[in-house]
């Protein structure tokens, strides 16, 4: 967003109070980062906005960014975002809520199960579950330890947004042939590759990961990739509520969407201005879509 940022000017074509706003934020042609709560900052954009909105909330588990409360007043919280959210969700827009568990005296209460009822209480239809799978965290002593979280995938209606093709990745037998049937000899898979499931293996952004800030828990930008590609066009707007150092904004902008994002904590906001430069630079270091999860037992990894 550099050179083009505006301090409180007119958002071009986005026809909201942004313009009005007296909370400090970027704004470019390529869309919005701002230091604010996401209350106040989701009011003062119009209904129906987006195609996608992506994020991942606090676990409410005493992060460096978060205060622990009770449970209630957690899911109070949520709900209330939840709810804007779905007010600026596009009828053909999709929401991706990534979570993992919350955790107390050992006992682990998985987020997306207590956030379940609230969305389909707001008419939302889930599609998909995905399990997110990464090789690397605590090891736990009393249970096993902890390698996924999941992305819950809800939309507003049934024509929504889809695109299978630019997610699609290599076959494990790309040659294998129909041997029986009119098909007969033919390829039996798609030669552009098959669905990725919906069991995702990307490292998680620990201190060895190209992408690595300050931030304790940012998510790959390969992951919401994924999500802005099969989920929007060219040219629609994506939002993060929860944008911490603004890995959804990057993935959007990197694929020529508009990249729309609040975070609270003026560092993380700061540094998502910076990574956005640094990717209209051409120097913002990102895993790349596609490439191999490291593994010892290869030659070089197998990269
Ligand atoms: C799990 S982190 C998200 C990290 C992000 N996915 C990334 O890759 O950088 C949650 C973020 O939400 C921010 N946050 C907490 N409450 C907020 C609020 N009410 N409004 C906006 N941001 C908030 C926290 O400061 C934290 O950075």
């Amino acid at each position: 967003m550099r050179g083009k940022i505006r301090s409180n000017g007119a958002l071009r074509g986005g026809g909201s109070d942004l313009a009005q706003m007296s909370l400090p934020c970027c704004k470019s042609e390529r869309g919005v980062i701002a230091c604010a709560d996401n209350i106040p900052f989701m009011g003062s954009l119009p209904d129906a906005m987006f195609k996608l909105i992506v994020t991942s909330p606090p676990y409410n588990l005493g992060k460096p960014y978060e205060e622990r409360s009770g449970l209630d007043e957690y899911l109070a919280t949520q709900e209330r975002v939840i709810e804007e959210c779905v007010r600026l969700l596009h009828p053909r827009g999709s929401i991706c809520w990534q979570v993992g568990n919350y955790v107390e005296n050992s006992e682990i209460v998985p987020i997306d199960t207590l956030l379940y009822p609230l969305f389909r209480a707001q008419g939302l239809k889930l599609r998909n579950r995905i399990i997110w799978h990464f090789g690397h965290g605590l090891h736990c002593t009393k249970r096993l330890s902890g390698r996924y979280e999941t992305i819950n995938w809800w939309t507003k209606c049934e024509d929504y947004t889809w695109h299978l093709d630019p997610i699609r990745v290599p076959s494990k037998y790309p040659n294998k042939r129909h041997f029986k049937g009119p098909n007969i000899g033919k390829l039996s898979g798609n030669p552009k590759g098959k669905n990725p499931s919906d069991v995702w293996e990307f490292p998680n952004v620990k201190s060895n990961h190209p992408e690595k800030t300050i931030h304790p828990c940012q998510f790959p930008v390969e992951l919401v990739e994924r999500l802005v590609l099969s989920l929007t066009d060219e040219g629609d707007c994506v939002f993060d509520p929860y944008m911490g150092v603004g890995s959804t904004v990057i993935a959007a902008t990197m694929h020529k969407r508009l990249g729309y994002g609040c975070e609270i904590v003026q560092e993380y906001v700061e540094i998502a201005q910076a990574r956005l430069n640094a990717l209209e630079s051409g120097t913002l270091r990102t895993r790349p879509m596609g490439k191999p999860i490291y593994d010892p037992g290869l030659p070089r990894g197998g990269h």
